[in-house]
């Protein structure tokens, strides 16, 4: 089985809320869909880990909605923190069943995994927190038993990257309770994350975790302590989203997969 990873598509209709989303955007969106459709093996199903809009008005859902059509196969996504909870939850309420209430999570299955679509935003702010109702959410999730793997997916990371200033707008509360209830799952689990704006990965608590890079911004890989409130620049890096290669014996390979993109334009002023 073959499941693509994408995030942070930071698309926008009309102002962009974030200075740095090139303003070609929606075409380059186009591209990295095409290629996830016309890969072969034919990809199975894709994972989109928030930060889709960059706004999140009705008309952006639109647009999202609209670039997603190509995919021949199913996709699973979470909101990010650009994006707004409600206006998500209503462009995609035909695809996700999401729970009642004020946050937006679901459970659903797709060839025998389980996927759950976790809410990790504080809204408004671009961090991230997971407060007593969700994280015993995601306990009575993780606490009955699944043959399968499961596939978590949130927008914040649940680990620490080392990038200090993205680790700093990351999730303010709830990490080491959410770390402690998958080190109890005994289960197969993999977490799917965005945020990060680079791709990385991490065995955490005994799961999988991997964060896709988005082809919105990149930034540099700055790992320096002391760099907690100092934003990174952009990098000039190849742009790759993951194809996870899920093989019959049950081995899980990342592979990031390269799309070639035209050179960004300059940065647009801040909305
Ligand atoms: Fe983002």
């Amino acid at each position: 089985m073959l499941i693509a990873h994408i995030s942070d598509f930071h698309i926008f209709t009309e102002t962009s809320e974030t200075s740095l989303v090139r303003p070609d955007i929606i075409p380059v969106v186009r591209r990295i869909i095409d290629d996830v459709a016309a890969f072969r093996p034919a990809v199975d199903a894709v994972m989109l880990t928030g930060d889709l809009a960059d706004g999140g008005t009705m008309a952006d859902y639109a647009t999202v909605r609209e670039l997603l059509k190509p995919l021949p196969m199913p996709f699973f996504a979470v909101p990010g923190n650009h994006d707004k909870r409600e206006a998500f939850r209503a462009a995609f309420a035909d695809l996700f069943p999401f729970e009642d209430g004020r946050f937006a999570l679901y459970e659903t299955e797709f060839r025998g995994i389980r996927i759950l679509g976790f809410d990790t935003l504080t809204e408004p702010g671009p961090g991230g927190a997971l407060c007593r109702e969700r994280l015993a959410w995601i306990e009575r999730k993780l606490s009955q038993p699944w043959e399968g793997a499961t596939i978590l997916l949130m927008h914040h990371a649940p680990y620490l990257t080392g990038i200090r200033f993205l680790d700093g707008i990351g999730l303010a509360s709830g990490r080491r309770e959410l770390g402690e209830i998958v080190a109890r799952y005994k289960g197969e689990l993999r977490i799917l994350a965005g945020h990060i704006h680079r791709p990385s990965q991490c065995c955490w608590n005994g799961a999988l975790v991997t964060i896709a890079g988005s082809a919105a911004f990149k930034i540099e890989l700055d790992l320096h302590p002391d760099h907690g409130s100092l934003e990174p620049p952009q990098a000039d890096e190849p742009y790759a989203y993951f194809i996870h290669h899920v093989d019959v014996s049950g081995d899980v390979a990342v592979h990031p997969r390269y799309v070639r993109l035209p050179e960004p334009g300059k940065g647009i002023s801040h909305a």
